[in-house]
């Protein structure tokens, strides 16, 4: 794919959950087109993965769980590298299992970090993007959050709940320069998805998808970038699905 490599010279974006996965591909995507990346993850690994992108860039190790940690990630990144131009909520968590059994901590646990820390964040960066007028919140749900999944029922709510909190945000902070959007894609290639889809099931699910294929990471890091950039300044308040076409009934 040709990239336009300057399109965020100057900006500044944050990633959360971006040691690895998809989070890594959004923090190349980014940094691949000009941006300087505040790469964030619980992980202590979220420090080489931004080594390897190259010394402007930065890491903090910060739980979207931990309010305190938050606010000192943010001002930390706002104090090194001037502002905050656009957010991705990309840190998640998916724990399977059937609705009859599913434990209440994991439910808790899906909602803490998946929904709840997407707000956190959200609520932190968009501070001083309110103050400065300008900002883009890209937030990653899933197909999840608008079909039901077998096993995910922890998982859909919380996705769900994304798209409510993406679209209350959206009509509040908009008139003040802040546009916030959700992408919502299928199964993607990742080592983890890898794993929980592997032999016939996954071939299944593949077969079930128009496209006939799972999404790679770049082609979810691509649409953040169009999210985040100034072609979608006009696009608020939208889930962008990247499911091949599986949602479409
Ligand atoms: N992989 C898929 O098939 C798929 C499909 C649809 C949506 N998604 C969503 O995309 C996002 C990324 O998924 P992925 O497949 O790259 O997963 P992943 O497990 O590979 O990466 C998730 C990252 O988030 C971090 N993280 C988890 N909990 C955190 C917390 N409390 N605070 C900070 N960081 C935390 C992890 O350390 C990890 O680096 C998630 O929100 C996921 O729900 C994934």
């Amino acid at each position: 794919m040709k990239i336009n490599d300057s399109e965020f010279e100057g900006r500044v974006v944050m990633v959360t959950g971006a040691a690895g996965g998809i989070g890594q591909a959004m923090a190349e995507a980014f940094c691949a087109r000009g941006a300087t990346v505040v790469l964030t993850d619980r992980s202590e690994a979220v420090h080489e993965t931004a080594g390897k992108l190259g010394p402007r860039h930065r890491a903090f190790v910060m739980d979207v769980c931990d309010e305190a940690g938050i606010a000192a990630t943010v001002r930390a990144a706002e104090e090194t590298l001037g502002r905050i131009d656009a957010l991705v909520n990309n840190a998640g968590i998916g724990i399977l299992a059937p609705a009859e059994s599913l434990t209440s901590e994991v439910w808790d646990r899906h909602m803490d970090v998946n929904l709840k820390g997407a707000f956190l964040v959200a609520r932190a960066v968009a501070a001083g993007m309110l103050v400065r007028g300008y900002g883009r919140i890209v937030n990653i749900a899933s197909q999840a959050a608008i079909i039901g999944i077998e096993g995910h029922v922890a998982y859909c709510a919380s996705k769900a709940g994304l798209l409510g909190m993406t679209r209350c945000m959206a009509l509040e902070w908009a008139p003040r320069g802040v546009t916030v959007n959700a992408i919502s894609p299928t199964v993607v290639e990742t080592d983890l998805a890898l794993v929980g889809w592997a032999g016939e099931k996954g071939e299944r699910a593949r077969a079930a998808i128009p496209t006939r294929r799972f999404a790679q990471p770049w082609e979810i890091a691509a649409a953040a970038c169009f999210l985040a950039g100034e072609g979608a300044a006009m696009i608020n308040g939208e889930n962008m699905l990247v499911d091949g076409g599986y949602t479409v009934i």
